[in-house]
């Protein structure tokens, strides 16, 4: 079959670790299931993946892209969940499973034009989603969903901060959130990504780092080092920082004074459940928002929407049709 893969690991040209062409098709083990791609949605995760983070080389070649939406063997439309672990093994959350994985990290992921999952890791797609809408589901939307309504511990009339505007997980928090009631502030680097954000939903837009009219509830963070000393400085006394990614550093200053003595939380949040995705297919079935996407383009163009995230010149979803 016709799939994306991580060739090689190049944590400094990502790009030349990708190739595309021929992969043998899956071979599911009892349990799992095959699933028909029909489009399939990129994450930042892709480009850890071609970087060597959360991977190793000797699960090389491998199939990337955690995120699909399809057809089961029985003709049914489905939405992949890309989270690989054992809920009795977590407390009933199989993303803390210690040994969970996402698809692509372990096992082939959606990239190609079939990807083998465990049964249970399906749920059913919504007829009111397209398939392009549906593949957006599984990682980005699925961890503002958890971040916004299982993490963040706020109800609607909260206000947060969304950093970083015009990212996968951003856009998708700034579109849930607003539509749950949140008062949504966000910051991006770029003006236009601003003007876009005011579009999405979100109730007042700033550059990085700028100064608030007043302290958030909380801050929802994607963006890591870049950001992390606003973050702490935006919360109100008892706020919290809900944090899912790091994408320009890990290891921001932690600022320990700020932390205690205002009684600031930070909580970390992954992915989500089985569970967490179906009622987020239904929150976007009822509410009728949809997923932002910045471009379709046909998995055999995959490289040029590698290239657009890692220039950071996406707004929203890049989703490839198969
Ligand atoms: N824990 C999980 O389960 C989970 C799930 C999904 C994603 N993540 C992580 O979350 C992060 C975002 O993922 P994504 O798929 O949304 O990625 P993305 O679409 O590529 O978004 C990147 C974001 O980072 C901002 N950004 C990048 N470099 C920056 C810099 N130097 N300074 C300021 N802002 C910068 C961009 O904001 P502007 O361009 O608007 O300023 C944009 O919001 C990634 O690190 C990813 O691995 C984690």
């Amino acid at each position: 079959m016709f799939a994306v893969t991580a060739a090689r690991i190049d944590a400094d040209d990502p790009l030349s670790a990708l190739e595309l062409g021929e992969h043998p098709d899956p071979s599911p083990p009892d349990g799992w299931t095959t699933v028909s791609v029909r489009a399939a949605a990129l994450n930042h995760h892709d480009v850890w993946t071609l970087r060597g983070v959360g991977i190793s080389a000797d699960r090389l070649p491998i199939v990337v892209g955690c995120d699909a939406a399809g057809v089961d063997e029985d003709g049914h439309d489905v939405i992949v969940h890309a989270v690989i672990g054992d809920p009795s093994v977590g407390g009933g959350d199989e993303t803390l499973d210690p040994r969970r994985s996402l698809l692509s990290e372990r096992y082939d992921g959606t990239f190609a034009e079939r990807v083998a999952v465990p049964r249970r890791n399906l749920v059913p797609k919504p007829v009111a989603l397209s398939f392009t809408e549906a593949a957006c589901l599984p990682t980005a939307y699925l961890t503002a969903y958890r971040m916004l309504f299982t993490k963040s511990g706020l109800q609607p009339g909260a206000t947060i901060l969304v950093q970083g505007a015009g990212g996968g997980v951003a856009t998708a928090l700034i579109i849930l959130g607003r539509a749950a009631g949140f008062r949504v502030w966000a910051t991006s680097r770029d003006e236009r990504k601003r003007d876009r954000a005011l579009e999405l939903g979100a109730d007042q837009v700033f550059p990085n780092g700028a100064r608030l009219p007043e302290r958030v509830d909380a801050v929802l963070e994607s963006v890591g080092q870049a950001t992390w000393a606003h973050s702490l400085r935006a919360l109100r006394p008892g706020g919290r920082i809900v944090v899912c990614g790091a994408t320009s550093g890990a290891v921001p200053p932690a600022d320990l004074n700020r932390v205690f003595f205002l009684q600031l939380s930070v909580v970390g949040s992954t992915m989500g459940t089985r569970d967490e995705l179906e009622r987020l297919a239904t929150f976007l079935e009822q509410t009728g928002v949809r997923p932002t996407i910045d471009r379709v383009l046909p998995l055999s163009q995959a490289k040029d929407g590698f290239a657009a995230m890692i220039a950071g010149d996406v707004f929203g979803k890049v989703v490839f049709t198969v």
